[in-house]
């Protein structure tokens, strides 16, 4: 079994989060199961089920939130894939031990009463990964 259990979304970050919305809805037929203000994160968002996993659609809600700075400097577009995990701190403390980088030195409350920590991008050959514990 590997570490990783399942991909639990793939997210990405929009300027418009209705007009997302509603080509996930018109074009897919892919309903919104959750919506949720992280307020930490600054960020808004949509989670569309697929299968097991989401589509999470996210918009900043302040200036300075990271969604707000990766849209001003790469556009719209995939800003992470969130990987499920059957315990975040474990699979965190395992990538350190492999000499990784991570953006959250320990788990931290997510969306939807998860668990998670992010990884560095610089480290995981550019993407932003983010470990996601039910
Ligand atoms: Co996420």
């Amino acid at each position: 079994m590997t570490v990783l259990t399942e991909i639990d979304h793939v997210a990405i970050a929009v300027h418009d989060l209705e007009a997302a919305i509603a080509y996930y809805r018109d074009t897919f037929g892919c309903e919104v199961t959750h919506r949720e203000i992280v307020e930490r994160d600054g960020v808004e968002e949509a989670l569309l089920q697929v299968a097991d996993s989401y589509i999470q659609l996210l918009t900043p809600t302040r200036d300075d939130s990271p969604v707000a700075k990766a849209l001003a400097t790469r556009g719209e577009g995939l800003h992470h894939v969130g990987y499920r995990v059957e315990d975040c701190a474990a699979a965190l403390a395992r990538v350190k031990a492999e000499g990784h980088r991570v953006i959250d030195e320990e788990p931290r409350p997510g969306s939807r009463g998860t668990t998670v920590a992010f990884l560095h991008p610089k480290s995981a050959f550019g993407t932003l990964i983010e470990l996601v514990q039910e």
